[in-house]
């Protein structure tokens, strides 16, 4: 698979619609986000930041952050949730997820800002990221967090995911659902398009 061209990334955005009726903008993450995102976690709560990265981190380090900005690179993709108003855009989620293949299957991380936490941003961010791994041609989508985190574990629990033990660090559950091939009535459809997009660049 072909990496994403940096400059093709924006027309790609989906929309997330909450509860609140607010509407965000989800995009994938380029080269020119590195600041702001680096800003984002670094604003996280450490306990938030501890949650998401399973470790102690103050920030994203170099490596990583290079790695979060190249959407494609190594079957890897990062997304941001956008809230703009006033002219002002700000990052309030992100999402980072990779394509394994046999059996094909998508694994993911996500976080909200503390302030926009419990708004259902999470909720929306995972459905969304069903329809991303349905478009990818996964079969299963998963991932690993803490045994602690509650809020991580209800919102897994309430998006249909079930629980098993994770390979390799009993500190941790892995979270995974099956994903439908069709994908279902939820708002990323100019994203297939950047799929079917990845696909033709692979034949080539
Ligand atoms: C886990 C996280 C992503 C959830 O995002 P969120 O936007 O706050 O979640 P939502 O508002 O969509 O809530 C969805 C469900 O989670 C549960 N939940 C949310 N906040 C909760 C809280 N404070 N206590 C208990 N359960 C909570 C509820 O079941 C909720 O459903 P409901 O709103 O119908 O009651 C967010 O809390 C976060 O970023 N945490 C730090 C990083 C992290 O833990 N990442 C996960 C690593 S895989």
């Amino acid at each position: 698979m072909t990496a994403l061209r940096p400059n093709n990334l924006r027309q790609y955005s989906d929309a997330l619609h909450l509860r609140s009726g607010q509407r965000l903008t989800l995009r994938f993450v380029e080269p020119d986000d590195a600041e702001a995102l680096q800003a984002y976690v670094r604003g996280l709560s450490q306990s938030s930041r501890y949650r998401r990265f399973l470790g102690a981190a103050s920030e994203l380090p170099p490596s990583l952050l290079d790695g979060f900005t190249h959407a494609g690179e190594g079957d890897r993709f990062s997304v941001i949730a956008i809230a703009s108003g006033d002219g002002t855009e700000r990052i309030v989620a992100e999402a980072r997820y990779a394509l394994h293949a046999d059996p094909a299957s998508v694994e993911f991380g996500l976080s909200v800002d503390d302030l926009w936490q419990g708004h259902g941003i999470g909720a929306a961010l995972m459905q969304n990221l069903e329809c991303r791994a349905a478009a990818l041609g996964a079969t299963r989508l998963f991932g690993d967090t803490l045994r602690s985190n509650a809020v991580m574990m209800s919102l897994a629990r309430k998006s249909g995911f079930a629980f098993q033990a994770s390979p390799g660090d009993w500190k941790l559950v892995r979270f995974e659902k099956p994903i439908a091939s069709e994908a279902q009535e939820i708002p990323c459809t100019r994203w297939r398009l950047a799929a079917e997009r990845i696909d033709l660049q692979a034949t080539v």
